[in-house]
C-alpha cells in the first residue's frame, strides 16, 4: 500500500476454484480429519482444530452461508500466498515466506475502554461461547485486488456484546501484537507498529462485521491473520487487521495505521465505493485474483445492506 508495485498475478483461471468443487472438497477434509483423528489415536493432538476441548473443533461442522452469490471461491493457493501482512515483509509473497515465526498459542486478547466488564481473555475462553459459522465473503483490497474467500468465525458484535460497552463506548479500536522477535520486520519501522484500526460502533455491530479464526475449514494460516483477524467484506481489505490482541471501546475516533500515516489517502471509513479514487489510482475496477481481466468493482462490494450505517453522510469526504 505504501509502495505502488504492479503485480500481474501470475495465476491462471484454471486455478480457480468452482464453488461446487470447494464444497466437495470440504466433505473431502471432514473425511480426511476424520481419518487423521483415528490416526492420531493416543498422541497429543497439535492441531487445535483436532483437539476435540478446543473450541476449534467445531471448524469442520459448522453451517455455511454464501454471501458472494454464484462467483467462483478463489483457490486456497491464492488467498494464502498473496497477502498483505506488513510485520512479516512488504512483498505479496513474505508473508507466506516469514509468517511461520508467529506464535498463536497461547494467546490472550485485552478488551477494556468504555465497557462494563473489561478484561484478559484467552483465545480459547474467547471462542467458547460463539458457534462457530462459516461465510463466503468477497474481499476488496484498496490496491484492486479482490477474492473470495469462505471464512470461519463469529459475528464481531455478539462479542463486543459481552463486554458491555458503555454510551462512551461510540467507537472500537483493535490491535495487533508487536514482537520484535516474532515479527522481526516490524523492526525496519515500515509502519508506525503495532498495527491499529478502528470502526464506529454501529459499524462494529453490523451483523456483517466478522472476527475469523479459520479459512477453507481449516485453522487460519498465520499469514491471514491467525489466530484471529477482523473480516470486514464492505471495507477495504486494511479494515481488516489481522493477529488482535487488543480490543478497546473509545469516546473518539481513534488512530488508524494507515489514516495516520497517508489521512489524504486512505480515510477513517475505507468503505469500497468506486466512485471515490485514490489520489494515485483508480478505484473503480479490480483484478480478481485467479483472474485475468479486470472486473467492475461495486458500491460497499456489493453489501447494500450497509449503506443505512452511512446515511446522511458524504462519501467523498468521509472516503
Ligand atoms: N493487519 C496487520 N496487522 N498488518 C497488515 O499489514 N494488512 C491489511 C489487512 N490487515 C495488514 C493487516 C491489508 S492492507 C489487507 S489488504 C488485508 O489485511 C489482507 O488480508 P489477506 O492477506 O488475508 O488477504
Amino acid at each position: 500500500m505504501l509502495i505502488k508495485i504492479e503485480h500481474p498475478y501470475p495465476v491462471r483461471s484454471s486455478e480457480i476454484t468452482p464453488e461446487a468443487q470447494y464444497w466437495d472438497r470440504r466433505q473431502f477434509m471432514r473425511m480426511g480429519a476424520a481419518a487423521a483423528g483415528l490416526a492420531l489415536a493416543g498422541c497429543a493432538p497439535e492441531d487445535p482444530a483436532e483437539n476435540s476441548k478446543s473450541p476449534l473443533s467445531a471448524l469442520k461442522t459448522v453451517k455455511t452461508t454464501n454471501m458472494a452469490g454464484s462467483e467462483n471461491i478463489t483457490a486456497y493457493d491464492d488467498i494464502t500466498h498473496y497477502n498483505n501482512f506488513y510485520e512479516f515483509g512488504t512483498g505479496k509473497t513474505d508473508p507466506a515466506l516469514n509468517a511461520a515465526t508467529l506464535r498463536t498459542r497461547p494467546w490472550s486478547v485485552v478488551v477494556d475502554g468504555e465497557c462494563e466488564a473489561p478484561g484478559v481473555i484467552d483465545l480459547e475462553d474467547l471462542m467458547r461461547p460463539h458457534a462457530l459459522e462459516e461465510r463466503v465473503y468477497r474481499h476488496r483490497c484498496v490496491e484492486a485486488w479482490s477474492l473470495v474467500a469462505p471464512w470461519v468465525g463469529f459475528p464481531l458484535g455478539d462479542l463486543l456484546k459481552r463486554f458491555k460497552p458503555t454510551s462512551k463506548g461510540k467507537y472500537v479500536s483493535f490491535q495487533t501484537l508487536l514482537d520484535e522477535r516474532q515479527m522481526p520486520e516490524t523492526a525496519r519501522g515500515v509502519l508506525d507498529f503495532p498495527y491499529r484500526e478502528g470502526l464506529r460502533i454501529d459499524e462494529a455491530l453490523h451483523p456483517l462485521a466478522f472476527l475469523s479464526v479459520g479459512l477453507y475449514g481449516k485453522v487460519l494460516p498465520n499469514q491471514n491473520g491467525a489466530p484471529l483477524r477482523l473480516t470486514l467484506p464492505w471495507k477495504y481489505g486494511f479494515k481488516s487487521i489481522k493477529s488482535i490482541v487488543r480490543i478497546r471501546f473509545t469516546e473518539r475516533m481513534p488512530m488508524t495505521t494507515w489514516n495516520q500515516l497517508a489521512p489524504n489517502e486512505y480515510g477513517f471509513y475505507a468503505n469500497v465505493n468506486p466512485t471515490v479514487d485514490h489520489p494515485r489510482w483508480s478505484q473503480s475496477r479490480e483484478r480478481r485474483l485467479g483472474e485475468l481481466f479486470k472486473r467492475e468493482t461495486l458500491m460497499f462490494n456489493g453489501y447494500p445492506e450497509v449503506a443505512p450505517l452511512y446515511a446522511g453522510m458524504d462519501l467523498r469526504v468521509n472516503y
